[in-house]
C-alpha cells in the first residue's frame, strides 16, 4: 500500500506500531549489548550522552567512510559531497581522505572546507546569489569549478576574472523536471530562483555567451532536481531532458546533482547506490550522452544522513487523558527543524532498552516556546519511558546540525564521530558564551 505520509510518499510495511525499532535504521556499527543498551561500535551510547551532556549527535564514522567508498566504486572519483548536508572540519577532512571533491554553497561552507585543508581544486562553488566576496574568495582560493547560476553573475565574474587566469565553470541548467517530493526541496521545475531554465531558452543564451567568454571557460552543466527523491525515475526523466542540450554543446562534463532519498521510518524503502549510478548511466547511455563524459553527482543527505543518531534526554511526560502523552526532551526545533519545516517523520526509541516493545503512543516535543516545537508526531515509546531516561531519533545525520539554530538561546548540541579505534568530539556544545560574544552592548 502506498500513501502519502508527510514529507514524503512512502510504502507501508507490516511493521506493528508497538514493535522496536528497526534496527536498519540505525547506523551500521550499532549493535545491542547484553544489558539491552545500544552501543555504538564499542561504545555504550547512554555513557557517550551522560559524558558529553545531550541533545548529543553521534555519528558512526566508519559508516560514512564506507559510503562514501561505496559511491567513488559506483561514480568514479567524480562526487561531490553536499557539504550542505553536515559540514565541520573533521567532516571536510574525512570527504578529502576519502578522495572526493566537495560542493559549497555559501562563503561560510567554502571557509570550513579551506580551513580543513580541502585542496580548493576539488571544491564546487554553489549558490543562487553569490556575493562580490564570497565570489572573490572562490577566486583566490582557486576553487575548481564555480556553477554559474544567473546572468548577473555572469557579469560579476567577467568583472572579477583576469584573462590571465581564467576560472572554470559550469552552467547551472533548469531542466524543467518535477521530481516527486517535497514542494520546499524541489528545485528542478521551471518555476525555480535556481539557474537558467532549459524551456526559457535562458541555458541557451549563457551557453552562448560563456563559449565566448575569455575569462570563464565552461566546462560544463550541472543540474539538480530536488532532494529526499525515492524514484529513479525522476533523475531518468532529469538526464533525458538534458541529454540533448548537453550533446549538442560539445562540452565534458555533466553533474546531476544530488537528492538521492534515504528511509527515516519504518517501511521507507533504500535506493542504493549502486542502482542510482546504474540508471543515471544508462539512461546517459541510452540518451546519446557519448561514453567520454564526465558524469558527476552531488549526494548530500545519503552519504551522512543514515550514519547518525540524536540522543535526547526525557524531562517531563504529561498525560492528556484521552488525547495524547507528550515527552518533552532538552531539544528540539533548534536541532532538528525537518519536523515542523517539512512534516518530516522520525522514529524514536529507548537508548537503553533498545529491543523494547514500544506500545506507546507518544509525541516527542522539545523544549522551544512554542507548540509547533515538534519532533516525532506519532512516536511510540516503551510503556516504561520515564524522565531521566535517554531516548533517541535515528538518521538524523543530514540536514539536522546543519539547520539548527539556537532559538530561545538553547545552545547548538554537541557531534561526536565514533569509529572502530574510538570517538572524538568534533563540535563542541555551544555555550551562552558563544551567543554573548556576538552581543554588542
Ligand atoms: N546539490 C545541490 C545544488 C543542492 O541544492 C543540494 C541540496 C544537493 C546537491 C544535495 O542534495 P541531497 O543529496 O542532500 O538531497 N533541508 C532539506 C534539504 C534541502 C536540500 C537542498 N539542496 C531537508 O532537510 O530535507
Amino acid at each position: 500500500m502506498s500513501e502519502t505520509g508527510g514529507l514524503f510518499s512512502y510504502t507501508v510495511g507490516t511493521i506493528d506500531a508497538g514493535d522496536p525499532i528497526p534496527l536498519h535504521l540505525l547506523p551500521q556499527g550499532c549493535g545491542v549489548g547484553s544489558d539491552g543498551a545500544l552501543w555504538l561500535r564499542g561504545q555504550k551510547v547512554s555513557d557517550l550522552a551522560r559524558e558529553f551532556g545531550s541533545p548529543l549527535f553521534i555519528y558512526d564514522e566508519e559508516q560514512i567512510r564506507a559510503r562514501a567508498r561505496e559511491l567513488k566504486e559506483h561514480f568514479g572519483g567524480d562526487v561531490a559531497y553536499a557539504s550542505k548536508a553536515f559540514l565541520c572540519k573533521a567532516m571536510a577532512k574525512l570527504v578529502a581522505d576519502e578522495g572526493l571533491h566537495i560542493d559549497v554553497a555559501s562563503g561560510g561552507e567554502l571557509s570550513v572546507a579551506l580551513s580543513a585543508g580541502f585542496p580548493a581544486d576539488r571544491i564546487v562553488m554553489h549558490g543562487n546569489n553569490k556575493s562580490l566576496a564570497e565570489l572573490k574568495l572562490a577566486i583566490l582560493a582557486g576553487v575548481g569549478r564555480i556553477v554559474i547560476d544567473s546572468f548577473d553573475e555572469i557579469d560579476r565574474l567577467e568583472e572579477l576574472v583576469s584573462e590571465k587566469r581564467p576560472v572554470k565553470v559550469w552552467i547551472r541548467v533548469t531542466p524543467g523536471v518535477e521530481a516527486h517530493t517535497h514542494m520546499f526541496v524541489m528545485t528542478g521545475q521551471h518555476d525555480s530562483k535556481f539557474g537558467f531554465g532549459l524551456m526559457s531558452g535562458d541555458a541557451e543564451i549563457a551557453l552562448d555567451r560563456l563559449t565566448k567568454s575569455k575569462k570563464l571557460e565552461l566546462v560544463g552543466l550541472h543540474a539538480h532536481i530536488g532532494s529526499q527523491i525515492f524514484s529513479l525515475e525522476s533523475f531518468v526523466k532529469e538526464v533525458e531532458v538534458l541529454a540533448p542540450f548537453f550533446t549538442s554543446s560539445g562540452l565534458e562534463e555533466l553533474n546531476f546533482g544530488g537528492g538521492l532519498g534515504i528511509p527515516y521510518i519504518s517501511g521507507e524503502p533504500a535506493v542504493d547506490f549502486k542502482d542510482w549510478a546504474h540508471s543515471l548511466k544508462e539512461s546517459a547511455r541510452a540518451s546519446g550522452i557519448p561514453d567520454t563524459a564526465r558524469i558527476m553527482v552531488e549526494p548530500g543527505r545519503s552519504l551522512v544522513g543514515p550514519a547518525a543518531i540524536t540522543v535526547y534526554e526525557v524531562g517531563t511526560v504529561k498525560e492528556i487523558e484521552g488525547i495524547r502523552t507528550y515527552v518533552s526532551v532538552d531539544g528540539g526545533m533548534s536541532d532538528n527543524p525537518r519536523p515542523v519545516l517539512y512534516d518530516s517523520g522520525y522514529e524514536v526509541f529507548k537508548v537503553d532498552d533498545v529491543l523494547a516493545r514500544r506500545d506507546r503512543r507518544v509525541t516527542i516535543v522539545g523544549k522551544h516556546c512554542e507548540s509547533g516545537d515538534i519532533l516525532v508526531k506519532d512516536g511510540q515509546l516503551p510503556v516504561s519511558t520515564k524522565v531521566g531516561d535517554y531516548v533517541a531519533t535515528p538518521v538524523t545525520g543530514a540536514y539536522g546540525y546543519s539547520m539548527a539554530s539556537n532559538y530561545n538561546k538553547v545552545g547548538r548540541p554537541a557531534v561526536l564521530f565514533v569509529n572502530n579505534n574510538g570517538y572524538r568530539l568534533v563540535l563542541r556544545r555551544e555555550t551562552v558564551s558563544d551567543m554573548l560574544a556576538l552581543d554588542v552592548d
